[in-house]
C-alpha cells in the first residue's frame, strides 16, 4: 500500500460519510470485497444471499429513507405548526410528531427488518465456517508471525460491552463468552453489507482518513508508537501501519473473538500489529509513552462515564506533545431538528443505546475535562481519504474528527 501520494482537497462541502448520503453509486457485488486468508469459504448460494441484503440495506438507504423528509415536510412539520404553534427546538420535540407518522413508522420497520435479516443470512454461513476459520486463526498465532496477539482471560470485560447485543449483533462483540472468532467474522463481513462497500474494499475508509488527519493538522509528528483503541477486528487499524511505517502500531479491544480473527486477518495481509486484550478504561501503557492515540467508530458506543475515564487514559498514556484523534459522527448541536431526530433511529430500534448520548455531547469539554487544553482541541469535519491505485485521496465525504494535543 503506497501512501504517500499527494492529498488535494476536494471542492464540495463537507458531508458527513454515512450509507443514508445522497447520491452513493449502486454497490457492485459482495464478491468484489476484500479477501484474505481468513475470510469464510462463500458458495454460490451464500454470495446470492449476501449480494441481496446488500442491495436491500441500498434500497432502504437510497430509495425509501429519502421519503421521511417528504413525510415531515408534507405532514409532520405542519402537524408540529399546528399543535405548538412554533418550530420545534430539537430531535425529541420532531420525534413528538413523527413516531405516529405511517410512512416512518414502514421505514422504520422495514429497516429494523433488513438489519435483523442480514445478521440472518451472514450468521448462517458463519455459523458453518466458525470452527474452521477460529482453528486457521489459532494455526497463524502459533506460526511465526510479523505482528503479536497477547490475550487476557482474566480481563472483566465492561458490562456495557457483554449486556447489550450492539447493532443488533447477536451476543455482542464477547459472543461465546469470548471462547471463539464468531463476532470477528459478523464484524467483517457486516460492515461491508451495511454501506455496499462505501468503506472501502477492506472497510478501511476511517484509517485512511485519520492517517490523513494526522498528517495534515500535525505535520511536524513522526509518530513511533501507536495505539488504536476499540480496534475490532482491525480494518481501521492496519491504515495506521501503512501510513507510518516507522511505528510500531497497537490494537486493543476488551472482546477476544475479535482480536483473534484480527491477528489472523492482519497476518494475513501482511501487516505487523500488535493486538492485545484490554479495557481502554485501564491499559498497561506506561505514562507519557504513547505518540498518537485513535479510534474510529468507537466514542459513540461507550457510556459517558467510561468514556470520561477512557480520556483521562488517553490523556495519562500520550507522550507531551503527543496526540488523540477519533473519527466519529457529528454532534447533533447545530444540525436541524429533523436531521437529529432522523439520526437518533439507532439508539431507540438498533440497540447502540449510547449513540445519542454521544451525539448530545460537547467534545471539546469532553477532552478538556480529561486535561487537553482547549485551545488544542480540534473538533469538526475532515475530508475523508482512500486508498487508491492512484495512493491516498480525498474523496466521499467528510468523518468527523475529535483531536486534541497534550
Ligand atoms: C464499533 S466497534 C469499533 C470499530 C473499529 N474501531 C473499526 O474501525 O472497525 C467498538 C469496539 O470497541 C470495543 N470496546 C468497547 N469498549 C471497550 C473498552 N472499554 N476497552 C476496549 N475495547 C472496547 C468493542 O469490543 C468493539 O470491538
Amino acid at each position: 500500500m503506497d501512501a504517500s501520494a499527494k492529498e488535494a482537497l476536494p471542492k464540495q462541502p463537507l458531508k458527513a460519510i454515512h450509507p443514508e448520503s445522497a447520491g452513493r453509486p449502486l454497490p457492485g457485488s459482495f464478491r468484489n470485497m476484500g479477501r484474505h486468508a481468513l475470510s469464510q469459504p462463500y458458495g454460490h448460494d451464500d454470495y446470492a444471499w449476501l449480494d441481496f441484503i446488500m442491495m436491500c440495506h441500498f434500497h432502504m438507504q437510497q430509495r425509501v429513507f429519502p421519503g421521511n423528509e417528504k413525510a415531515w415536510a408534507s405532514r409532520g412539520h405542519a402537524e408540529f405548526l399546528r399543535r405548538f404553534g412554533r418550530e420545534p427546538k430539537d430531535r425529541r420535540e420532531v420525534r413528538s410528531v413523527m413516531e405516529r407518522d405511517p410512512y416512518w413508522q414502514m421505514w422504520s420497520a422495514l429497516k429494523r427488518n433488513t438489519q435483523e435479516m442480514s445478521y440472518d443470512v451472514r450468521n448462517a454461513a458463519n455459523d458453518r465456517a466458525a470452527p474452521v476459520i477460529a482453528e486457521k486463526a489459532a494455526k497463524i498465532a502459533r506460526g511465526k508471525t510479523k505482528g503479536s496477539l497477547r490475550l487476557n482471560p482474566k480481563l472483566a470485560v465492561p458490562r456495557y460491552i457483554t449486556a447489550v447485543d450492539i447493532h443488533l449483533q447477536p451476543g455482542g462483540y464477547n459472543t461465546d463468552d469470548g471462547q471463539g472468532v464468531y463476532a470477528g467474522l459478523s464484524y467483517d463481513s457486516g460492515s461491508g453489507l451495511m454501506t455496499g462497500g462505501g468503506h472501502g474494499k477492506f472497510n478501511d475508509n476511517a484509517g485512511w482518513s485519520l492517517v490523513s488527519f494526522i498528517r495534515s493538522h500535525y505535520p511536524d509528528l513522526k509518530p513511533k508508537v501507536i495505539v488504536d483503541l476499540g480496534c475490532t477486528v482491525g480494518h481501521n487499524t492496519l491504515p495506521l501501519k501503512a501510513g507510518f511505517p516507522q511505528a510500531t502500531v497497537h490494537g486493543v479491544d476488551a472482546c477476544a473473538p475479535p482480536l483473534r480473527y484480527a491477528h489472523g486477518r492482519a497476518e494475513a495481509l501482511g501487516v505487523p500489529i500488535r493486538y492485545s486484550q484490554q479495557d481502554a478504561e485501564k491499559t498497561n501503557f506506561a505514562d507519557n509513552s504513547v505518540d498518537v492515540v485513535t479510534t474510529a467508530m468507537f466514542l459513540h458506543e461507550i457510556p459517558r462515564p467510561a468514556m470520561a475515564r477512557i480520556a483521562r487514559e488517553i490523556h495519562r498514556i500520550l507522550k507531551p506533545g503527543g496526540v488523540m484523534v477519533h473519527a466519529e459522527q457529528p454532534p447533533y448541536e447545530g444540525q436541524p431538528p429533523y436531521e437529529q431526530f432522523i439520526r437518533e433511529w439507532d439508539t431507540y430500534y438498533n440497540a447502540e443505546p449510547f449513540r445519542c448520548p454521544f451525539r448530545d455531547m460537547d467534545p471539546v469539554a469532553w477532552a478538556n475535562n480529561a486535561g487537553f487544553k482547549r485551545d488544542k482541541v480540534f473538533a469538526g469535519m475532515s475530508p475523508a481519504a482512500n486508498m487508491t491505485d492512484q495512493g491516498l485521496k480525498l474523496e466521499g465525504g467528510a468523518w468527523f474528527m475529535i483531536a486534541a494535543r497534550k
